[in-house]
């Protein structure tokens, strides 16, 4: 499903691909590895920016020896020496700058272990937004997690273990008091969008749901979105969904 969707995606030739997370079930090598084959045409090109997920840091050693920053990182080109790489700032156009997150955390109850943004990474982006804001360009936030959960779906994803973002409030104010374009996430395998207040208009929120479940209901198909962005925002997203044949 992955191999047909990102097939799709550079028919559209889109500008560049953002991976919210969760490329693999367990952070193995092998899963990583295949993961990277199959993005390195947007890699290979400078157009790929990949967060980690909380499958990515599942095992103690998967998170120990960094592997999803050796063998991914943030541009898909993987870390020799791993560092702390986010946020990873990437000029996606003159007028566009999209800021991506780290909130993928380690815990020995994978199920029960939420994400974490930190308090140095928060003062960092919301660094960044004001920094785009003052050059009178649109800054687009990502991360793995959800910082909330609609109430249409809340019913159908109640009898999930929901992870959630442990500092999601932190998040909501910075959009709340920054101009933040967009805040584009994964984690549920659902698409949503909702709206959360913004200094001068309220910022949309958009998980994309996964690219590559097999599922019956619409909204959990595999999917990627393709967002039309420019100085002043969000201006369009348009849904790719791969055929369950
Ligand atoms: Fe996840």
């Amino acid at each position: 499903m992955a191999r047909k969707l990102i097939g799709a995606l550079r028919e559209e030739k889109v500008d560049h691909l953002l991976v919210t997370g969760d490329l693999t079930l367990s952070g193995e090598a092998s899963e990583f590895e295949r993961a990277l084959e199959l993005l390195a045409p947007f890699a290979r090109e400078g157009k790929l920016t990949v967060l980690p997920g909380n499958h990515d840091v599942w095992s103690r050693e998967a998170a120990a020896t960094h592997r999803f920053l050796r063998a991914i990182g943030p541009d898909g080109k993987g870390m020799k020496k791993p560092y702390q790489a986010y946020p990873h700032k990437v000029d996606l156009s003159p007028e566009v700058v999209l800021i991506g997150l780290d909130s993928a955390r380690f815990g020995e109850e994978p199920l029960e272990s939420p994400g974490w943004l930190g308090s140095d990474q928060l003062a960092r982006a919301r660094d960044l937004v004001r920094d785009a804001a003052k050059e009178g360009k649109a800054a687009v936030l990502a991360l793995h997690h959800h910082l909330m959960i609609p109430p249409e779906r809340v019913a159908s994803d109640a009898k999930l273990a929901r992870m959630p973002l442990y500092d999601a409030d932190k998040l909501v104010r910075l959009c709340a008091e920054s101009p933040v374009a967009a805040v584009l996430h994964g984690h549920r395998h659902a698409a949503f969008r909702l709206e959360i207040p913004g200094p001068s208009r309220p910022t949309p929120v958009i998980c994309s749901g996964s690219a590559s479940r097999l599922h019956d209901e619409p909204a959990r198909r595999p999917r990627a979105l393709i967002h039309q962005l420019d100085r002043t925002g969000l201006r369009a997203t348009d849904t790719l969904v791969a055929s369950s044949a």
